[in-house]
């Protein structure tokens, strides 16, 4: 039976206290969001948008504090798993036969599976304050759909989840844990919204994206009066809540001796990759480092490595305010992969911003190429990562061989962000040879991209 190398555990009172606001280490200003454009015709007059965070998220959104305290409620229920374990991959090493030192932060140790639940509670926190009663969203692969059906379960609030087809399809047992959860799911493109029903009249058999679902969310919501939108990643408060997995690596790195000189996380819209490398930017600004901050993103969706730096909304129909991104388009629709959370045409603002000043490196890998990963990790370390997760592995995993190639020892970080015991259909296609890659061709991408310019 493998079994995990070296793990730095750390007490409950070690959770962080408060979050970390990365913007005011930047060296540079992250454009602010714009409204989006009046419709023709229009008249002028205040727009018919309500509100959609509670003050105290937008205020966190939009701050420069450094440090954000975290709510001792909030903390509390952080405790209840956190902090998750940092362990070092020793058996991986050895079958890799690297110099590199691996280690790895494990998000799926939490109730829901997933780094998700970390914003997941703060978000029902201030939404119950503000006197919401129902939270709706748009879910991928149903990370973030099962950590806010479980996160607003103890405020009394709501939950209904609009799913991406093709997950849902992929996964029934998301859907099941979700309503075990008390959450109403729904399968996106739906016929509930006039955006779902316009995406079902294109094409019946729809795979759904998680700008189609995340746009019958906020449809869905605004028919509702104590109903809000949560969003479950690319926001800025919601990059800021996960910055707890980065500051307790850095801690864990203390106990273990060791500072990376890389890190690396999987690239959704860019809530993981935030929350485990932010902390290290900070610590890491010194002139001499030689630190390094590596998203992976799947071939199929490459918003950073294929995409462009331009104003884009962040859902399908074109209702929230437009954002400076790397993106392919807010219609992009991309190929049903299993790392149904990886599938979002856009990163986050303040990535973005990064990775325009080449403050962060960006990568794509295709997705058997994952999965191989994943398995490689699954026999040396004893866990299944979420197909998400494995694209970080397969970084390191390049990383170390290349540390072997040129014989130099290379310490080596990444996010663990969820297991994937709820992904084994995926892991059963891979190994009966069923599985396909898929890449958007370039004019495929022109195309998208041109529809917002
Ligand atoms: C396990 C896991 N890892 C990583 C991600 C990437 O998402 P984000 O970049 O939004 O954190 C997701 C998204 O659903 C996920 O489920």
């Amino acid at each position: 039976m493998p079994t995990t190398g070296d793990v730095y555990p750390l007490d409950r009172d070690q959770v962080p206290t408060h979050w970390y606001s990365v913007g005011a280490d930047l060296p540079f200003e992250i454009p602010a969001p714009q409204p989006p454009p009046r419709p023709e015709g229009a008249a002028d007059g205040p727009r018919n948008l309500r509100p959609q965070l509670p003050l105290s998220l937008y205020r966190q959104g939009t701050g420069t504090q450094r440090y954000v305290e975290i709510p001792e409620a909030v903390r509390r229920e952080y405790q209840r798993w956190r902090p998750t374990p940092l362990y070092r991959a020793t058996q991986l090493e050895r079958e890799l036969e690297t110099p590199a030192h691996i280690y790895f932060k494990f998000e799926g140790t939490s109730p829901s599976g997933s780094h998700k639940i970390n914003t997941a509670l703060p978000q029902a926190y201030y939404y119950s304050r503000s006197g919401v009663t129902e939270l709706v969203t748009g879910t991928g692969a149903g990370q973030w759909g099962s950590a806010l059906a479980m996160a607003s379960h103890p405020y009394g609030m709501d939950t209904t989840v609009f799913m991406v087809r093709s997950s849902y399809e992929q996964k029934p047992y998301r859907g099941t844990l979700m309503r075990l959860y008390g959450a109403r799911v729904v399968k996106s493109p739906s016929d509930l919204t006039e955006v779902g029903r316009a995406a079902l009249r294109e094409n019946p058999d729809h795979p759904g994206s998680l700008g189609i679902a995340n746009a019958e969310a906020i449809e869905y919501a605004s028919t509702r009066p104590a109903a809000r939108f949560s969003v479950g990643s690319g926001e800025s408060h919601v990059l800021l809540h996960q910055t707890v997995i980065g500051e307790e690596a850095l801690l864990q790195m203390g106990v273990a001796g060791e500072f990376p000189d890389v890190v690396i996380g999987a690239m959704g819209a860019g809530s993981n990759f935030a929350g485990i490398t932010f902390p290290f930017y900070r610590e890491g600004l010194t002139e001499d480092s030689r630190l390094r901050f590596v998203a992976v993103e799947p071939e199929a969706c490459p918003k950073m490595t294929r995409g462009r730096y331009l104003l884009d909304y962040t859902d399908f129909s074109g209702v929230t305010p437009r954002s400076k991104m790397y993106t392919l388009g807010h219609k992009f629709a991309a190929y049903p992969i299993h790392a149904g959370g990886l599938r979002y045409h856009g990163a986050a603002p303040i990535v973005s911003a990064m990775y325009d000043n080449k403050l962060i490196e960006a990568v794509a890998y295709a997705q058997t190429r994952v999965f191989e990963a994943g398995r490689t990790f699954a026999k040396a370390e004893g866990i299944i990562p979420a197909p998400e997760s494995a694209h970080a592995i397969a970084r390191a995993i390049d990383e170390a061989v290349e540390a072997r190639r040129q014989r130099r020892k290379s310490v080596i970080l990444f996010s663990l962000s969820g297991h994937g015991l709820l992904d084994l259909g995926a892991y059963d296609q891979f190994l009966a040879g069923d599985m396909i890659d898929s890449r958007p061709s370039d004019e495929e991408i022109q195309d998208s991209i041109a529809s917002v310019l």
